[in-house]
């Protein structure tokens, strides 16, 4: 039976069942308005209309998280209401759902997406994922293997927390012109290209289908490629990963994706 992937965005919340093997939608999207607030018993039903939809269609279920997941437990809360910290997600998600859930980060989860079936695809050393969106999200593999919970967009550049600066949130908010905002962006790239030298960045994020607009001003030796599952990645990756937790069990409670599974095809 398929796997559901659900995207828990900062405006809406996004599932869909996903052919793991094929990395594609196995029927259109269902979205919900995220809750606002969006605090734990909110977002749990906002999960649970989603999964309604589909009823019938999954026998286990991968979420993303806009924050760090640690053993299924939400560790951070950036842009979501602070009641996620430290709850205890997969176990809240699973009861709710009746169906085995794995939680991972929201840009984790993209990022996994595009090593197996997108742009990262058959791309071997150090591949740095980045999402701009309400926040910068940052997922990094070696070879095809995730390691999770990277916090890269929360850099401190110029005296301030990088995601304030350089996220797409920044741009809309500050009604940055393209050229401006490519300039913030190229400043935060080249910063983190100094520091892990990656050999390729992929950009995802609501703002890659308008990567023509800024990726042509940005002057950096590393490569970049726009993300090419636009929308879709968060939920792939996610559905991913929870086929690769259950056929997987890892002992001592720690699932495959935070031992830092292989989840390059
Ligand atoms: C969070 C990350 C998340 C990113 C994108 C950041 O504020 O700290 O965990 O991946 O936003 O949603």
């Amino acid at each position: 039976m398929a796997i559901l992937g659900i995207d828990i965005g900062g405006s809406g919340v996004k599932g869909a069942p996903v052919d793991t093997a094929r990395g594609e939608l196995l029927a259109e999207r269902y979205r919900v308005p995220t809750p606002q607030p969006s605090d734990v018993t909110s977002v749990v039903e906002a999960v649970a209309e989603v999964a309604a939809q589909f009823e019938g269609q999954f026998d286990r279920v991968g979420i993303t998280f806009p924050g760090v997941v640690v053993d299924g437990v939400t560790r951070s809360a950036a842009n979501v209401d602070k009641s996620w910290l430290d709850a205890p997600a997969a176990q809240l998600f699973t009861e709710r759902l009746g169906q085995p859930v794995s939680v991972l980060n929201d840009a984790d989860a993209a990022g996994v997406a595009e090593v197996a079936f997108g742009a990262g695809r058959d791309q071997a050393g150090l591949i740095m994922m980045l999402t701009f969106g309400t926040g910068i999200g940052s997922a990094l593999f070696l070879d095809g293997t995730l390691i999770p919970n990277t916090e890269f967009g929360h850099l401190e550049l110029d005296g301030h927390d990088a995601e304030t600066r350089a996220s797409d949130r920044a741009r809309e908010q500050d009604d940055m012109s393209w050229e401006k905002w490519a300039g913030r962006v190229r400043r935060y790239l080249s910063h983190v290209e100094m520091l892990l030298s990656p050999r390729l960045f992929i950009i995802g994020g609501g703002v890659s289908k308008k990567s023509d607009r800024f990726l042509p001003l940005i002057d950096i030796r590393t490569p970049m490629v726009p993300a090419t599952l636009l929308n879709n990645a968060g939920i792939i990756g996610a559905a991913r990963v929870a086929e690769i937790d259950g056929n997987r069990p890892a002992p001592g409670g720690v699932t495959p994706h935070e031992a830092g599974a292989t989840v390059a095809s």
